[in-house]
């Protein structure tokens, strides 16, 4: 079994949530793709790379794990009969909220309606857990996509990945509100590392730049258990491209309404990448 899918320890809610120990490259299914700032790219990036590791032979759910407010659905317009929500109030089975993206994945959406969710209770610790240690089992990959920023249930959600995927933008107030994050999983949830995603890149190269920066500031202030300073890998960068915003009103998946663009050329080599460094082939 996963570490991620262990019993959590039984801390009261809203309490720090060490995160699992760094998962070796066969173990590290469950990634979350979280962030500083909203509105960055997160369900947009969580979507897309889902279905082109779908293409690439991976069985792969998404998970919307924005309780507060979910938009997976709005995003691969789907209109879910059942979701979290009624999973959670036991008015229907987890497998029933199960359904099909339009890429060939698997999604469990969150639906409207979930604000009581968005205060981290026991109850929704442990629906959460349960929902988590019933379907990763099924799949190659579980992406998680979470709300933005540091409240307890992100930092909860983020808690049961065994790998961090952090998207930021080159804005300055998301690259703060990025090592903010960063700076939490480092001291709450022990973590030694976490991935970058540089989303809405102006110029190719600007994605490394900005980690390295980031980087060098961590190296000064934020210092892991180990005794090392918490470690940024850069996974990639996706450039701004109107394609992306199209796909979004048209409630399309980029990888299917515009396969050539830049953006989603770019998502499909983070796709490579999340391939070659923390899955198994597929068979
Ligand atoms: N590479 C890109 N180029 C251009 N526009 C982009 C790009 N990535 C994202 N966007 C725009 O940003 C919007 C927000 O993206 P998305 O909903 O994925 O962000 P999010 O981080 O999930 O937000 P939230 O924090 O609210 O969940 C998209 O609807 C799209 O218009
Ligand atoms: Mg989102």
């Amino acid at each position: 079994m996963n570490d991620a899918l262990s019993p959590q320890p039984t801390s009261p809610a809203g309490s720090p949530m060490p995160a699992p120990q760094a998962a070796s490259p066969a173990e590290a299914r469950i990634i979350a793709i979280t962030s500083g700032k909203g509105g960055v790219g997160k369900t947009f990036v969580s979507a897309n790379l889902a279905a082109a590791l779908t293409r690439r032979g991976h069985r792969v759910l998404v998970l919307d794990a924005d309780l507060g407010l979910a938009n997976l659905d709005v995003v691969l317009n789907l209109h879910p009969k059942i979701t979290l929500h009624d999973v959670f109030t036991g008015k229907a089975q987890l497998e029933d909220a199960v359904i099909e993206a339009p890429g060939g994945f698997s999604v469990v959406l969150a639906g409207s309606g979930m604000v009581e969710y968005s205060r981290l209770t026991p109850e929704v610790r442990s629906e959460f857990l349960n929902v988590i240690q019933t379907l990763a089992p099924r799949y190659d990959v579980v992406l998680l996509d979470t709300g933005a920023g540091i409240s307890d249930v992100v930092l909860f959600s983020v808690s049961l990945a065994s790998e961090v995927l952090i998207v930021a933008t080159p804005e300055p107030t998301s690259l703060t509100d990025a090592y903010a994050a960063i700076k939490v999983l480092a001291t709450q949830q022990k973590r030694q590392h976490v991935r970058m995603v540089v989303n809405q890149a102006a110029r190719a190269g600007d994605g490394r730049a900005i980690t390295s920066q980031l980087q060098q500031v961590l190296d000064r202030f934020v210092t892991t258990d180990s005794g090392r300073p918490m470690r940024l890998i850069h996974m990639g960068d996706i450039p701004a491209d109107p394609s992306v915003r199209d796909a979004v009103m048209r409630r399309q998946l980029l990888l299917q309404q515009m396969p050539g663009c830049p953006a989603a050329l770019a998502v499909a080599q983070l796709a490579n990448k999340v391939e070659s460094t923390l899955l198994k082939p597929a068979a």
